[in-house]
């Protein structure tokens, strides 16, 4: 099995058919790659080409005679695969270039042919990469409409969002602490060698020196800890459950910031968990089940409640609305690949009419948590904005914390800030 063939493989399910990274990696990991070190060295390459894409890209044209057929997707992958390895890994650059010329099999006018970049980018390699450093698209390497959107948006602040973007996040567990505190799990990670920090603002977030295999952490399969980033465990904490609460999690899977909740406030009267894939929402019980929580599961539009609620009313409302994910692009840069600028007014519309169903359903005095993982003031504090405009009977509960921005409505965290993802969150509360 050719490593690189295999990434390559990926790589054109992720660029050419537009399939998520992690989606296209699960696949052939599940059919055909078992060595947990073959896995590794894929998912490095997978996940870096996709990551430097528009930088490569910018290169690979430079370099080439003439633009490959979109039947050469192959190849062209490999390509890229190649200028990465050169670029990025430390492997000899005779090695890189051998290995990846012989990943063409059969090929021989690939074979030559990415043996002539390969060389031509080594003897170039300090020109090409100062014309690539001219534009921010590909100093960057994001595509030119995100860009303009995050500049738009954050002014001096972007220049660091791109490159926190480009950064390998954290691996940040949430401890269960209705089973344990973050002071006794952090003594049980030290005693088994493990090097970790708390999030002195978050009391369940621990923050990993280096990723390991959640298998390895002491008391998983138990359920005493979970993978969640710090930015997405403060929803718990700012939803601010009481005992006997009615609770509503919308757009729940893979549910997350359900078992948060859950673990926050053991003596809950009930929280339903809502999401409309059918697929996603297995994965919220089965990761409630690990951790020995309950809650209802529901297959269903959170825009359209009039067909799931059942005339319920809730004292605690979490709406994580579907969103950009452009404050999560570190953990998946295919984001950067995949996401359309289109796509942005068609979610902030659909964000509108789910805020807007969720607030009938919420009773006087109860609490909404509105949450995205993005940075755009679109989906974000312009979309409350507009929100408490609309709602007399709506008022916003300012947020304060160590963390994040506040703004003229919600508080922002913008990517990397302490280590985070990026999130906002806003707080609103319905008149009595
Ligand atoms: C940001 S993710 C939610 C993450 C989740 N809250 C957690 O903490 O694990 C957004 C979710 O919204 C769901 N979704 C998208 N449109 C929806 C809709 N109209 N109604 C309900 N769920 C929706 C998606 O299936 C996706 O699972």
């Amino acid at each position: 099995m050719n490593l690189r063939l295999v990434s390559a493989s990926v790589l054109s399910k992720v660029i050419k058919d537009g399939q998520s990274l992690t989606v296209a990696l699960d696949a052939v990991f599940s059919s055909s790659i078992e060595e947990s070190k073959d896995r590794a060295f894929i998912q490095a390459l997978c996940f870096g080409v996709v990551r430097q894409y528009h930088r490569l890209d910018f290169i690979l044209l430079q370099l080439l005679p003439k633009p490959l057929r979109n039947k050469d997707t192959d190849i062209k992958m490999l390509l890229l695969i190649g200028l990465y390895q050169l670029k990025y890994m430390r492997v000899k650059s005779h090695a890189a270039v051998s290995e990846t010329v012989s990943a063409a099999k059969k090929k021989n006018w690939a074979k030559s042919l990415i043996n002539g970049v390969l060389r031509r980018y080594i003897r170039e390699q300090d020109d090409l990469e100062k014309k690539a450093d001219q534009s921010w698209s590909t100093l960057y390497s994001h595509p030119e409409w995100l860009i303009n959107a995050i500049k738009d948006d954050w002014g001096e602040q972007a220049q660091n969002i791109f490159i926190e973007n480009n950064r390998q996040p954290p691996m940040v567990l949430r401890v269960n602490v209705s089973k344990m505190t973050q002071v006794a799990y952090l003594d049980l990670l030290t005693e088994q060698l493990f090097k970790a920090d708390p999030m002195p603002f978050c009391t369940s977030a621990i923050v990993l020196e280096q990723a390991v295999a959640v298998e390895k952490l002491p008391g998983f399969s138990g359920g005493v800890v979970s993978v969640q980033d710090t930015a997405a465990q403060l929803a718990a904490e700012l939803l601010d459950v009481q005992p006997n609460n009615s609770v509503l999690d919308l757009c729940s899977a893979p549910g997350g910031k359900a078992a948060a909740i859950l673990e926050r406030e053991p003596k809950i009267k009930s929280l339903l968990a809502v999401d409309i894939d059918k697929n996603r929402i297995e994965r919220v019980t089965e990761n409630l089940q690990r951790l020995g929580l309950q809650a209802d599961v529901v297959v269903g539009d959170a825009s359209q409640p009039g067909v799931w609620v059942r005339g319920k009313t809730f004292d605690r409302i979490l709406v994580d609305v579907p969103c950009s994910a452009l404050g999560v692009i570190r953990r998946h840069p295919d984001i950067k690949v995949l996401r359309r600028e289109s796509d942005i007014e068609a979610l902030q519309i659909v964000q509108q009419k789910i805020l807007n169903a969720a607030w009938e359903l919420l009773v006087p005095g109860g609490l909404l948590l509105y949450a995205t993982c993005s940075i755009l003031k679109q989906e974000n504090e312009n979309q409350i904005g507009v929100f408490l405009h609309d709602h007399a009977n709506a008022s916003e509960i300012i947020i304060n914390g160590e963390w994040g921005i506040k703004r003229q409505f919600g508080r922002q965290i913008l990517t990397g800030e302490q280590g985070m993802d990026g999130f906002y969150y806003a707080k609103l509360v319905k008149q009595l």
